[in-house]
């Protein structure tokens, strides 16, 4: 089949090239022409793990281009796919205006009957809205397809390869037959279901996995003062197939570019029809107050920041991605050098992306976990990078002025028993050292 993609963001690329890897021929149409240029020389705009070389192949084989005329992608098209970003505003309301233009753009380019499916994450009635919008525009006849993105960041090929489910909402199920087609090969958990019901299907499961992590924050925050074991409880609990294991780490809370926005976005959605959303309120005003929590702990360990240096392992929101996006680094390291502390960060991905947000003089810029430590009044580990559970952790011990590590993601556990002088703090977890 022919698609245009609009939109190279992380789920516009991902789709693109995912589909050209099934031997689809893809367009990707986006505003910027810097990153227009770049994804043509062949070079991805983001780390994912297998994607650069997935482009790099589609690419040779003539199944991707890139463009940024919008117009000419729809034109050569039979599916036109919009994924374009929905941001939060102000009011934590999801920004449309990206997705009203590209509705705009499409109606006026159509150039016969074409299918539009939906891929950015929009608020109940926004395919309504874009039907509304292309029709007000087009002189063929059209449909307006929701499919929703659930791949994870990290693991983006690997989820668009052996989704779940792939949720296909329509009001006119008869027309569907091509958006099955095209998303048979990846699996046969095909759910079909009307456009209100799959916009709310995405946005109802981002807050349904953000509330299992506040859930869990909170009670390993009560496991601390019980004496329980976070790691213990969430697996006993996981156990339970009504509950299952995942979303059940405790930590310093999530980031990224969706759970913050999607559950502000929701809270909103609700607002806006007089819902009074307390339980995700809860879960959002709980994932902020975990970040403060590693903040008074390693006050706690290490008296006053003011003229102390901290090491900071971790700055992407999450392992294996670059994205900084409301990751917990940027809230923390803030807040650290705003109490005047040096900081040195170190992060595998992410410090070209955290610089961009965040540069100050009080930021030191390493290239591996061991000289982030060195000389430190402490550090802290603020994502999973597998590099940093490989650490000799005797080395950085040494290393450091004041052997204390805040680990906000439970990551060196039982382990650090054997490094006595560390003063080790792990969330929901006894005190080990
Ligand atoms: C999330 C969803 O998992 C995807 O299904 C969805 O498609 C995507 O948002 C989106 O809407 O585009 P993503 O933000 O890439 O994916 O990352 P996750 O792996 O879900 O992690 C989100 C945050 O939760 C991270 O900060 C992570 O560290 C945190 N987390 C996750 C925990 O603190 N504990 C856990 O047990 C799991």
């Amino acid at each position: 089949m022919k698609l245009a993609v609009v939109g190279t963001g992380y789920v516009g690329l991902i789709t693109g090239v995912c589909f050209a890897e099934l031997g689809h021929e893809v367009v990707c149409a986006d505003k910027d022409s810097g990153k227009i240029e770049k994804l043509r020389l062949g070079e991805a705009p983001i780390y994912e793990p297998g994607l650069q070389e997935m482009l790099w192949s589609n690419a040779d084989a003539g199944r991707i281009a890139f463009t940024t005329d919008l117009a000419a992608a729809v034109r050569g098209s039979e599916i036109v796919i919009i994924a374009v970003g929905t941001p939060s505003t102000a009011t934590g309301e999801a920004d449309l205006s990206f997705v009203e233009r590209a509705a705009e753009s499409i109606g006026e380019a159509l150039d016969g009957p074409k299918t539009i499916m939906t891929k950015s994450t929009v608020p109940v009635g926004t395919n309504a809205r874009i039907e509304a919008i292309v029709a007000s525009r087009a002189k063929y006849p059209f449909r307006v397809v929701s499919v929703p993105e659930f791949l994870r960041e990290g693991y983006a090929i690997r989820d668009t390869f052996n989704p779940d489910r792939i949720v296909i909402g329509t009001d006119r199920a008869a027309e569907i037959e091509a958006i099955v087609e095209l998303h048979k090969p990846l699996t046969d958990r095909i759910f079909v279901t009307d456009v209100r019901s799959a916009e709310m299907i995405k946005y109802a499961s981002n807050a349904y996995l953000a509330t299992r992590i506040s859930f869990i924050n909170e009670i390993a925050n009560i496991c601390e003062k019980v004496g329980a074991d976070i790691t213990q409880v969430s697996a006993g609990m996981g156990q339970d197939r009504r509950i299952g294991p995942h979303f059940l780490n405790a930590g310093i809370g999530y980031g990224g570019s969706c759970f913050p926005k999607d559950t502000k976005a929701l809270i909103q959605i609700a607002g806006n029809v007089d819902y009074d959303f307390k339980l995700l309120k809860s879960v959002v005003e709980v994932n902020r107050e975990q970040r403060n929590t590693m903040i008074r702990k390693l006050r706690e360990y290490a008296g006053s920041f003011s003229g102390k240096t901290f090491g900071i392992w971790g700055l992407a929101f999450k392992p294996n991605t670059d994205d900084v996006r409301e990751a917990p680094a940027l809230d923390i390291v803030s807040r650290l050098i705003g109490e005047g502390a040096r900081v040195r960060v170190y992060d595998p991905a992410a410090t070209a992306n955290f610089r961009s947000l965040l540069n100050d003089p009080s930021i030191e810029w390493c290239t591996d976990p061991l000289s982030a430590a060195k000389g430190s009044d402490g550090l802290m580990l603020l994502t999973e990078w597998n590099e940093f559970a490989e650490v000799d952790l005797r080395a950085v011990e040494q290393t450091m002025n004041t052997p204390i590590l805040i680990d906000g993601r439970n990551l060196f556990g039982d382990k650090i028993g054997a490094y006595s002088r560390f003063w080790y703090y792990s969330v929901g977890r006894p005190h080990l050292n």
